[in-house]
């Protein structure tokens, strides 16, 4: 059972670079109380807790949505579902709500959050731009606003510091989910939301994940269709994976840079040629400073982006890519692993192996990207409830680098960070 001591290791340095110790230990209490570290950790009085539920689902018709509203004006927290992910919202200008959120994610004060707008008046009321900046971001938004692509640009002085981990740089994005839209809008100010999960398990892309992590938070989640029931929600996440993260940067005397964060369905060859289209090429100098994922240390490039993110409490592996082109016949030590392992596979690359393994899901059997990373999240969670479940295992995913599939590298980044980047060449 390493996970739970590794995820124990990650949250108590996550803890130690936290500055209040009234919220240290807010946060402590609440990491030895969560669901996560329930098999090792749990007393019968955590439990008894944890079956008072604080949270409460809500509907998402007009009226619900206007109470949402008013409670995120009030300082208090609203998960809701985006185009991408669930986000856990509160009020971006209120550094008392965004407090809460941090304590209900039990994340780290230096992974700055997003803020939720409707369009790109509004994030430039938070962007303190150059005339440089603005011909670049003018033309970033038009093309790919509303939709998924997050964007980091100088802030104001009035942006509250702890939503920017004090970078002085916001992240803004208007997003396309209409539950989302009018959620803003019922709320009449920025909304500030990570995804809402535990800090470094599996983003939510249904209402009942957002219930499973944040069920002893004071939360509203908004489910997607008018049913209470946390098991009933649809998908509303389309996307299925979070935005692009890409910043706007001009603060160095030569030319601007537009630097790539995250990876999500937005690439950087999309970025790169929206700047050509609008004449700005000679400007700005495109670039990727996501983390190569194979390796398995610390990224310290962008806030949130270490390697161990978005992980199942399974421990998790990626098959090497000569693994899986072997074909041939499995050995009996190699059986009795498999019998013991979870398969989400891609494209039927280890089909072979299903009648082998405890259980098998293939994200997309035809290898379309958008449908597998629609369903990656809710996937990686079902693994949790695969009884006999000990390990899983993922195909080495090898992309076209001719194709511009930028869901296909956010699939393999999501894959080797469920995996810490660990990757086997053998079954044993
Ligand atoms: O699709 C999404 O982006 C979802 C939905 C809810 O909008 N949100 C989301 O938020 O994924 P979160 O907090 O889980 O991830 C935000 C990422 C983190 O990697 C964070 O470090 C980066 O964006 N980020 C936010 N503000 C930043 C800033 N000022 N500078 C650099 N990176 C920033
Ligand atoms: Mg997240």
């Amino acid at each position: 059972m390493f996970r739970p001591c590794s995820t124990l290791l990650a949250t108590c340095v996550a803890l130690w670079s936290m500055p209040s110790a009234a919220f240290t230990n807010r946060a402590i209490r609440a990491a030895l109380t969560s669901r996560r570290f329930a098999p090792t950790m749990a007393t019968k009085a955590t439990e008894a807790a944890q079956q008072a539920a604080i949270a409460k689902i809500v509907p998402c018709d007009a009226a619900s949505l206007k109470e949402c509203g008013a409670r995120l004006r009030d300082g208090e927290l609203v998960a809701f579902p985006t185009e991408t992910v669930y986000g856990l919202g509160c009020n971006a200008m209120d550094a008392d709500a965004i407090t809460k959120v941090f304590e209900a994610k039990e994340r780290p004060l230096t992974d700055p959050l997003i803020v939720h707008v409707n369009g790109r008046s509004s994030a430039f009321e938070l962007w303190d731009t150059t005339s440089q900046a603005r011909s670049a971001l003018d033309a970033i938004c038009d093309q790919f606003w509303p939709g998924p692509l997050t964007i980091v640009a100088k802030a104001k002085s009035d942006v509250p510091p702890i939503l920017m981990a004090n970078t002085g740089f916001v992240a803004c994005r208007s997003p396309s989910g209409d539950i989302a839209r009018r959620l803003i809008d019922a709320a009449r100010v920025p909304l500030a939301a990570p995804s809402a999960n535990k800090f470094g398990h599996v983003s939510p892309t249904k209402a009942s994940h957002v219930w499973d992590d944040l069920q002893n938070e004071d939360v509203w989640i908004v489910d997607s269709d008018a049913a209470t029931s946390p098991e009933s929600s649809d998908v509303v996440c389309n996307v299925g994976v979070e935005s692009t993260v890409a910043k706007v940067d001009c603060s160095s005397e030569c030319a601007g840079r537009v630097v790539l964060l995250r990876q999500g369905a937005v690439s950087l060859q999309d970025i790169s040629e929206c700047l050509q289209k609008a004449g700005l090429g000679n400007q700005f100098h495109v670039e990727t400073k996501t983390q190569k994922t194979i390796s398995d240390h610390i990224a310290t490039v962008a806030p949130g982006q270490s390697i161990r993110h978005y992980s199942p409490d399974v421990p998790s592996f990626i098959v090497a890519k000569d693994r899986c082109d072997d074909a041939s016949e499995l050995s009996q030590a190699e059986r009795s692993f498999l019998s013991t392992s979870v398969i989400i596979d891609f494209g039927g690359i280890l089909k072979r192996w299903e009648p082998a393994c405890v259980a098998y899901r293939d994200l997309s059997a035809g290898g379309d990207s958008a449908q597998a990373a629609k369903a990656l999240f809710d996937t990686l969670r079902w693994t949790e409830r695969v009884e006999g479940a000990q390990r899983v295992l993922f195909p080495e995913i090898v992309e076209d680098p001719t194709a511009n599939d930028a869901l296909v590298l956010t699939l393999k980044d999501k894959l080797t960070r469920a995996a810490s980047g660990t990757r086997i060449d053998s079954l044993r």
